[in-house]
C-alpha cells in the first residue's frame, strides 16, 4: 500500500480512537458492581468492578470538603507520567453511581495501588518511613517541610525522590505511611490520597532549609543522600517543563467544572470560588519557588560531586 495512504489511515484511527483513551476509566455501556464499602474517619470508601476491572470510589463525608476531588484529580492528573501513584478521576455530582453514598454529591474513581499501605506491613522496614513534610502541625522551623530526615529517607527506594518531588511541586502535606503503598512483588511503590495539595508553598520551604544546611559546616549529606537529590531535582524539571503554571491552573478549573463547580451551579457557592482563587495562586507561588528549589538542588549536588570526586571538572546526568 502507498504509505501516504498508509499514514492518512492511522492519523484517521487516532482520531476516531483517541478520545476514548484519555480518560483512564470510561464506564459507559459497562457493567458496574458495588463490591463493599468502608467508612474512614473523613471518606466513603467503596470498591467496585466496571465490566472485569476492580476500582475504588472515595467520597468525602463532609459536605464542606468537596471540592477535595478537585485536587485529588489534578494532583493524580500531574503525576500520572512518573509511575508512582494512582490514577484519579472525577464522579460529578449529578451523577448516579455504585458506592456514592450521597448521590448529590461528587465522588473520585481511582485505580487500585498494587500491594498494601506501609503502614499495614508491619514487619516491612517501610513501615519506618516518615516522608511527611509537616505544615499546620509543625510546631517550629526545623519540623517544617523537607527535614533532614526526610532526605535521609528518601534514599531507602529509587522511587522516593520521586514521590517527594511530586509533594513539593503539588504542596502535600499528607504523605504518611498510610498514604503510601507498597508491592513487595515488583518492589514498586505507589502513592495515593493527595487531597491535601495545593494550598501550601512546600518549595519554598524547602528552598530556604536547604539553603541553611548548604551554609552549615556541620551538615555532610551521603553519597545516597546526593543520589537521591539528583533524582529530586531531576524530578522537579520534568514537571516543571510539562506542567506550567498556566497550565495546572487551567486543568484545575477544568476538573472543577467537569465536578459541577461552574458559576450557576447550586454547588459554586462564594467559599469555592474563593478556594480555587487561592489554589491558582498557590500554584503560581510553587511553581516560582520550585524553580529556586532546582538551582539550590544544583549546587549542593556539584560541590558534593566535587567533594565526592575530588576533581573539578565532573559531570551528571539529568
Ligand atoms: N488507589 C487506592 N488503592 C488502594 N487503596 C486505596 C486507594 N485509595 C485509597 N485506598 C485505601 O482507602 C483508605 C482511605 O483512603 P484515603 O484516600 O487515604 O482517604 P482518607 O485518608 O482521607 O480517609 C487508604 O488508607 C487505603 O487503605
Ligand atoms: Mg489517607
Amino acid at each position: 500500500m502507498d504509505v501516504r495512504k498508509l499514514l492518512f489511515i492511522i492519523g484517521l484511527c487516532s482520531f476516531i480512537f483517541i478520545p476514548s483513551f484519555c480518560r483512564f476509566i470510561s464506564w459507559k455501556n459497562k457493567k458496574v458492581t458495588l463490591l463493599s464499602t468502608l467508612e474512614t474517619r473523613n471518606c466513603f470508601v467503596s470498591y467496585v468492578n466496571v465490566g472485569n476491572n476492580r476500582y475504588l470510589v472515595k467520597q468525602k463525608k463532609e459536605n464542606r470538603k468537596q471540592i477535595a476531588v478537585v485536587r485529588d484529580a489534578l494532583a493524580a492528573y500531574i503525576a500520572k507520567n512518573l509511575k508512582i501513584a494512582h490514577l484519579v478521576d472525577i464522579i460529578a455530582y449529578n451523577i448516579s453511581f455504585p458506592g456514592k453514598i450521597h448521590h448529590n454529591w461528587p465522588a473520585t474513581i481511582h485505580t487500585i495501588a498494587p500491594g498494601e499501605t506501609v503502614r499495614k506491613q508491619r514487619g516491612s522496614k517501610y513501615n519506618a518511613l516518615r516522608l511527611k513534610q509537616l505544615w499546620a502541625h509543625a510546631s517550629t522551623f526545623e519540623q517544617k517541610g523537607l527535614t533532614r530526615q526526610i532526605i535521609n529517607h528518601m534514599t531507602w527506594h529509587k522511587q522516593l525522590p520521586i514521590i517527594i518531588a511530586l509533594d513539593l511541586l503539588i504542596g502535600n502535606s499528607d504523605r504518611h505511611c498510610g498514604n503510601l503503598c507498597y508491592d513487595p512483588e515488583t518492589d514498586s511503590f505507589c502513592a495515593i490520597d493527595m487531597d491535601d495539595t495545593f494550598n501550601k508553598d512546600l518549595c519554598e520551604i524547602a528552598y530556604k532549609k536547604l539553603f541553611i544546611m548548604l551554609n552549615d559546616p556541620k551538615i555532610v549529606f551521603t553519597s545516597e543522600e546526593i543520589t537521591a537529590f539528583v533524582q529530586l531535582r531531576k524530578t522537579l524539571m520534568y514537571l516543571l517543563s510539562h506542567y506550567e503554571s498556566r497550565h495546572m491552573i487551567k486543568k484545575m478549573y477544568y476538573f472543577a467544572k467537569k465536578t459541577g463547580f461552574v458559576s450557576g451551579s447550586s454547588l459554586y457557592t462564594p467559599s469555592i470560588e474563593k478556594k480555587l482563587t487561592t489554589y491558582a495562586e498557590t500554584i503560581t507561588q510553587s511553581w516560582i519557588s520550585a524553580r529556586k528549589l532546582v538551582k539550590v538542588l544544583e549546587t549542593i549536588i556539584k560541590i558534593n560531586n566535587k567533594k565526592i570526586l575530588g576533581v573539578e571538572d565532573y559531570a551528571w546526568s539529568i
